[in-house]
């Protein structure tokens, strides 16, 4: 690939590490301008500094103001908006509905659903109008659990279906001015996943699980555990001006999972 994205802005949401790290980078190898939205300001610190021409605003994607916040530095810094990507999430950690205490159950599906589902809507929503003017195009991250059960507990693999909800339903509903696909994603090596503080989790990376790779490597037909970066051109094929007629779509980078 290259040039896949010559003259694009882009936001990325949650680029501070992991998919949305690749993403940022894949997006500026293919000739895009990217700011990014990110909530930790430790790695919001280290963008800033590995790549000084990336504006950063350190913000939560489950907050109107923060993203509307983003899309006005990504249009100050650009002069306009072509493309939303959101890679933000938390995971489970496999926490079944019979392991959450009664008294744990509103306050965890409010964060992870909060994170995981909210915070798309609330950054389409802000880029909505910048969006609209360049007829440009949305791309969220799903999951293998947007499938399937059995790689996440009841509140992750729930939450992810609601994202390939919202991506059905805003491809419906923003045609003809813009295209809303998604990445489905399968396990994915060196990222920082972590879990919700509802449940303890906010310290816990799934990263650090032992064995992680091999294991990873091992459940799907094409024996590869995958990075960021192998899901990223995916994120750069939708986010393409040369695939203008795929809406509603979604990119299976998950190793053939689905074909076991
Ligand atoms: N890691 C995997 O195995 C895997 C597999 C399938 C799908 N996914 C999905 O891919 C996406 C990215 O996950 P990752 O593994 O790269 O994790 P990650 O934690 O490395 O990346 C997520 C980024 O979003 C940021 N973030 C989280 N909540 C935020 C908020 N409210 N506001 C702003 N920024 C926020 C985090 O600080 C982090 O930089 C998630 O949606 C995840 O569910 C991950």
């Amino acid at each position: 690939m290259t040039g896949w994205m010559d003259g694009q802005r882009a936001l990325v949401v949650g680029g501070g590490s992991g998919i949305g790290r690749a993403v940022v980078a894949a997006f500026l190898s293919e000739g895009a301008q990217v700011a990014v939205l990110e909530r930790d300001n430790a790695k919001a610190d280290l963008l800033a500094a590995e790549l000084p021409g990336v504006p950063v605003v350190v913000g939560d994607a489950t907050i109107p103001a923060d993203n509307r916040a983003a899309v006005r530095g990504a249009v100050r810094h650009f002069g306009g908006l072509d493309v939303l990507v959101s890679c933000v999430g938390i995971f489970d950690f496999y926490r079944g509905l019979a392991d959450l205490d009664d008294d744990e159950i509103d306050d965890a599906f409010d964060e992870i659903f909060a994170v995981n589902v909210k915070s798309n809507l609330h950054a389409v929503k802000a880029a909505l109008p910048e969006l609209r003017k360049t007829r440009g195009s949305v791309i969220l991250t799903e999951s293998t659990s947007a499938y399937y059960p059995g790689r996440g507990g009841v509140l992750y693999v729930s939450s992810k279906h609601a994202v390939r909800g919202l991506v059905t339903a805003l491809a419906h509903e923003l045609a003809p001015d813009i295209r809303v696909n998604a990445v489905a994603p399968g396990g994915t090596m060196n990222t920082d996943l972590r879990g919700p503080t509802a449940l303890g989790l906010r310290d816990k990376r799934l990263n650090d699980t032992p064995g992680r790779e091999a294991e990873l490597a091992g459940r799907v037909p094409l024996g590869i555990a995958m990075s960021g970066m192998d899901h990223a051109w995916s994120y750069v094929y939708l986010a393409s001006r040369r695939v203008r007629g795929v809406t509603g779509d979604v990119a299976h980078s998950d190793g053939g999972i689905r074909v076991r």
